[in-house]
């Protein structure tokens, strides 16, 4: 990318994510010289005082546009399908954060703290990750490069807002029907809801369509783009994704199987000099990662380290993060950084 001293920046959606897009760029003082917020609709947007223009998105809306956050819906008929190939061919680079074209072979698909150096490599495209993927390998990492990796087995517990904002208000809106009637007499109408379920007072382990073997869409990513982002498919993974009545805040129960024996004091150590992540491990003290604390936070917070007692190459974390911004906004502003240095 040509080096300026500021750049025209668009940044595509205007939900949980988009809006997260805004307050990084903000926080981080990124060399913005105009800022374009497209969705499918023009309005004013609120964003914690300030209002910005959302105009309705369309090919030209890009031109003159240097990067490009993409943050809108995905699949066939979304914003990245639509426009982010028009954006490129006006000069933009696009990050975007859906699945469109997370395993293209063109697109690198990106975690700084993991593989920065695959950012020179794009083709005009640059892929996030999904967000339970971000945090779970920027704490498995640094074990892969020490220890080396055999397995991973992870079981998700991720919040409404990794599915939208209608899933955020699909959640509140539950929770005050049931704080106003009987709780068992409650029934929760799905019909046009974000969520397949019910989710307050409740957990749901489907995240996604069930694919092949009988995993979830939301599974199959954990384990294809973490072989892309490590670069090595022979690290077995194996997931189960749960919703839980959480708004923000994605935490992952993780247990690897290392090449080499591990020590559990030794992690600690590693992980807590190691980028992007703040090791919180006091268990009895009552001090290990929690959703609520993640909140508006940065890193990938771990803790609950400890070795599996029947295997000594065996390991467990548990890794909480918070799914808007290390899973979504900050990664695709850290790779916009990366980009522009
Ligand atoms: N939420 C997370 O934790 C998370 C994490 C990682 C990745 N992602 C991905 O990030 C993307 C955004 O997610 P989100 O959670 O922010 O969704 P969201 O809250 O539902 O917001 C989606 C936004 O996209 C806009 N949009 C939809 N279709 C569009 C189109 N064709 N052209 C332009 N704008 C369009 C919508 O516009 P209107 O406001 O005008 O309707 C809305 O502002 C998705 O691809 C999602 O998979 C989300």
């Amino acid at each position: 990318m040509k080096k300026k001293s500021k750049y025209n920046v668009a940044v595509v959606g205007a939900g949980v994510v988009g809006v997260e897009m805004i307050r990084c760029l903000k926080a981080r003082n990124f060399p913005i010289n105009i800022l374009k917020i497209f969705a499918r609709s023009n309005r004013e947007m609120d964003v914690d005082g300030q209002k910005y223009q959302v105009e309705a998105i369309s090919e030209d809306g890009f031109n003159g546009i240097d990067i490009a956050l993409f943050a809108g819906t995905e699949g066939e008929k979304g914003a990245a399908v639509t426009y982010a190939k028009a954006a490129v061919k006006r000069g933009a680079v696009v990050i975007d954060n859906g699945a469109d074209f997370r395993m293209d072979k063109n697109v690198p698909l990106v975690v700084p703290e993991v593989n920065a150096k695959d950012i020179r490599k794009h083709k005009g495209i640059i892929a996030n990750p999904n967000c339970s993927t971000v945090q779970m390998v920027v704490a498995l990492w640094p074990i892969y490069k020490k220890y080396g990796i055999k397995r991973v087995i992870v079981t998700t517990l991720q919040a409404s807002s990794g599915a939208g904002k209608q899933a955020v208000e699909q959640l509140s809106a539950e929770i005050a029907q049931i704080a106003s009637a009987n709780y068992k007499n409650v029934h929760v109408d799905l019909e046009n809801k974000a969520m397949p379920q019910q989710l307050a007072y409740n957990v749901f382990p489907q995240i996604g369509g069930f694919a092949e073997c009988d995993f979830t869409s939301e599974e199959w990513k954990l384990v294809n783009e973490a072989h892309k982002i490590m670069g090595d498919k022979k690290i077995k993974v194996s997931a189960t994704t749960v919703r839980v009545p959480v708004r923000t805040g994605h935490s992952e129960s993780v247990y690897v199987e290392t090449k080499k024996p591990i020590n559990p004091d030794e992690v600690k150590k590693l992980l807590s000099k190691s980028a992007g992540v703040i090791v919180i491990d006091e268990p009895k003290k009552g001090l290990y990662p929690m959703p609520k604390d993640v909140e508006g936070k940065y890193e990938v917070f771990i803790g609950r380290i400890r070795r599996d007692p029947f295997n000594k190459n065996g390991l467990w974390l548990w890794v909480v993060a918070d799914n808007l911004l290390k899973g979504a906004a900050l990664n695709a502003v850290q790779v916009a950084e990366y980009l522009i240095k």
